[in-house]
């Protein structure tokens, strides 16, 4: 009896100290923008509640302003594995997928609300799928909000941005959209927007106000367009080897507590925009340009022929059913 007793603690003793000193599934997330954004208040809530709801079981540690990968690297070192979670723009997939490139198209979403109930739809959710065959899962849309023109000088038509340098985000429906004002644009990272900017290396850039805000682009750029020409929005992405290597009641766990993370982001997003539209405003660093109605038709008139160019890659359908949320 003894014996056996001395067994079972043996046992036990063993048992224990192989719980107590197996490491927690580490799952690094990383962006590019500051943690007061919709995108970092996002990842921070979901680290929060998988900390709270898996301790010693799964670890979320959040990386925010390209502190571990830009935004040209993160996908390729997610289908290495040195970093399991990110949510890049729809706009820096175009490598992995022609179809997310619908998101870019000039002036096709009328506001967020058309956004979200596109991105809510069967084509919308098909669209999660996209990445698939090149290893890469989509887990959910969050939302940023929608693109103002920034510039050193006032754009209020499009003759105003001639032969003016405008960095983008790497999509070439975003070269073609600044092609057809017969302005210069160039594909570079996030984190290099506020210097090139600062020593006007470039004339403008378009983000959204939170973007513009918390990267202070405001501070050297004295005027934004509120052109709301487009949107920048995201898609929560993570491996195919990652997810499925995952024990299924964790991985399940987990995305119910991104999935609230997520909704948290959306939930704060608009808010975050209006908030930091004002700020921008009373900083008085920046004006804020109005255009009417009829500067704005003048946009859509130049840009808008964009979508003829790339129907076929993104589908004719899939821009009809985008064009349909906005009812
Ligand atoms: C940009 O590159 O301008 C944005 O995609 C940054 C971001 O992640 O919001």
């Amino acid at each position: 009896m003894r014996l056996l007793t001395a067994a079972v603690t043996t046992m036990a003793l063993t048992f224990g100290a192989t719980v107590a000193t197996a490491a927690p599934v580490e799952i690094k997330f990383s962006h590019v923008v500051a943690e007061n954004t919709p995108k970092g208040q996002m990842a921070n809530k979901f680290a929060e509640l998988v900390a709270e709801r898996l301790p010693g079981q799964v670890e979320v540690k959040v990386f925010p302003s390209s502190q571990l990968f830009g935004d040209n690297k993160v996908l390729e070192a997610m289908l290495l594995g040195d970093v399991q979670m990110a949510a890049p723009s729809l706009s820096k997939f175009q490598k992995y997928t022609k179809s997310l490139q619908l998101f870019d198209l000039p002036f096709l979403f009328r506001d967020m609300a058309a956004v979200e109930r596109f991105q809510s739809s069967a084509e919308g959710q098909e669209m999660l799928k996209a990445l698939e065959s090149k290893g890469l899962v989509g887990l959910g849309y969050l939302h940023n909000g929608m693109k103002q023109l920034s510039a050193s000088t006032p754009l209020r038509v499009p003759a105003d941005a001639n032969g003016k340098k405008f960095r983008i985000m790497t999509s070439d429906v975003l070269h073609a959209q600044f092609e057809a004002v017969d302005a210069v644009p160039l594909k570079k990272p996030f984190s290099e927007v506020f210097t090139l900017l600062q020593t006007k290396a470039i004339d403008g850039q378009e983000n959204t106000w939170s973007n513009i805000y918390s990267k202070k682009f405001f501070e050297v750029q004295p005027y934004i367009t509120e052109s709301n020409h487009g949107v920048l929005d995201y898609m929560v992405v993570t491996s195919a080897e990652f997810w499925s290597d995952l024990d299924a009641d964790l991985r399940s766990e987990v995305k119910k507590a991104l999935d609230e993370a997520i909704a948290y982001g959306n939930s704060i997003a608009a808010e975050k925009a209006s908030s930091d539209k004002q700020a921008i405003i009373d900083s008085k660093r920046s004006e804020v340009v109005e255009i009417t109605d009829a500067e704005r038709e003048q946009w859509v008139a130049a840009m808008k022929p964009v979508w003829n160019q790339f129907a076929d890659e993104i589908g004719a359908d899939l821009i009809k059913a985008a064009e349909a949320a906005n009812q």
